[in-house]
């Protein structure tokens, strides 16, 4: 196989389980992709840092610009805008395809990424910026492109379902719970991005610039969080019926003067036999309306290291196959060759 010069930018809960999964799976990873993936170093802010999984010393480097010269792939699992941004830019123009879960970045300087990729030809991927694990950037791309998408009800930040879901099933009070979720790893380093719907609200932008085939800027997006949801507040909706979720809503709205937009992050009440009521924890779901397709239903763990870790090298094998394809359209997998288990014995 041919070699590909990966570098990944960050080793917190994400990047050090895709670290540990492109070694460990690297023959597997080779045979799906075409080409084997070399992880050619970390770059990191601390390399003493205590990290989730245990990595070789010498991967580790504090010289991000160095590292991605001459990178084939370069997986920015940094967070933040700064030096994030920066380095993403420098990628795509040193002539790397890039593979980000930085929703952040993308829902504030998205076009200033995607046209700088536009240039020179690059591609960028970004599966584990919205809900995790939950493959919905590339239905919403591809899958739906043929479709017209009304409407986006989005369960897409872990850390405020867990909470309001304990706070529901358990009775549990919210500080008791925030600090559970941060030491289940699925808050944001600083939790008023989520409770604040700051994330939700940024992966509510990036879903909704894919489904309705626009630019849907940040500042446009409604936010509310959870912060003023207390136990009566819960205890009342349950009477009623309901559950409170924090839904990242987005539509296509017709009126006689034309069509619009509306995206808009707050605490709803969901009619309890809704599909979305019944996610519980720090799972996440993207409930789809398109006007052929009709009603589908994306569901999945939104928030945790080894899972979002799964769409972040898919989006690897999916630019490998790229580079080895020439840059244009996408390579097959060798077939695994596994046996085929007899019917009736699984
Ligand atoms: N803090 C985020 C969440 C992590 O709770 O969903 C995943 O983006």
């Amino acid at each position: 196989y041919r070699r590909l010069r990966v570098a990944l930018l960050g080793a917190g809960a994400v990047g050090s389980q895709v670290a540990a999964l492109l070694r460990q799976h690297a023959d597997e990873l080779a045979d799906r992709a075409g080409a084997r993936l070399e992880l050619a170093g970390i770059a990191v802010r601390d390399i003493d840092a205590k990290r989730d999984v245990d990595l070789p010393r010498e991967l580790f480097t504090t010289d991000a610009e160095s590292l991605i010269v001459g990178s084939d792939i370069v997986i920015e699992l940094m967070g933040g805008i700064e030096p994030a941004r920066a380095y993403l830019l420098h990628a795509i123009n040193s002539g790397a395809d890039i593979v980000t879960a930085n929703k952040a970045l993308l829902a504030t300087h998205g076009p200033e990424i995607f046209d700088a990729a536009d240039q020179v030809g690059a591609e960028v991927y970004y599966e584990a910026a919205a809900a995790g694990a939950i493959p919905i950037i590339r239905p919403l791309r591809d899958s739906l492109a043929g479709d017209r998408v009304q409407r986006i009800m989005g369960i897409v930040n872990g850390t405020t379902n867990y909470i309001l879901d304990r706070m529901d099933t358990e009775g549990a009070e919210f500080a008791d719970v925030l600090a559970n979720a941060q030491r289940l790893g699925y808050a944001e380093a600083d939790p008023t991005a989520d409770v604040e719907g700051y994330d939700a609200a940024q992966k509510a932008a990036i879903l909704a610039s894919l489904a309705f085939h626009t630019t849907v800027p940040l500042d446009a997006v409604h936010r509310e969080g959870i912060t003023s949801i207390d136990r009566s507040m819960m205890d009342a909706a349950r009477h009623a019926g309901y559950v409170i979720k924090l839904l990242a809503v987005c539509e296509r709205l017709v009126e006689a003067s034309g069509e619009s937009i509306s995206v808009r992050v707050y605490p709803a009440l969901v009619d309890r036999k809704h599909p979305l009521a019944s996610v519980h924890g720090a799972n996440n779901a993207v409930f789809v309306q398109a006007e052929a397709a009709g009603n589908l239903m994306f569901y999945g763990a939104g928030a945790g290291g080894v899972q979002t870790a799964s769409a972040v090298l898919g989006d690897v094998v999916s630019a490998a196959r790229r580079h080895i394809a020439g840059g244009v359209g996408v390579g097959e997998s060798t077939l695994a060759n596994l046996p085929i288990v007899p019917i009736g014995r699984v």
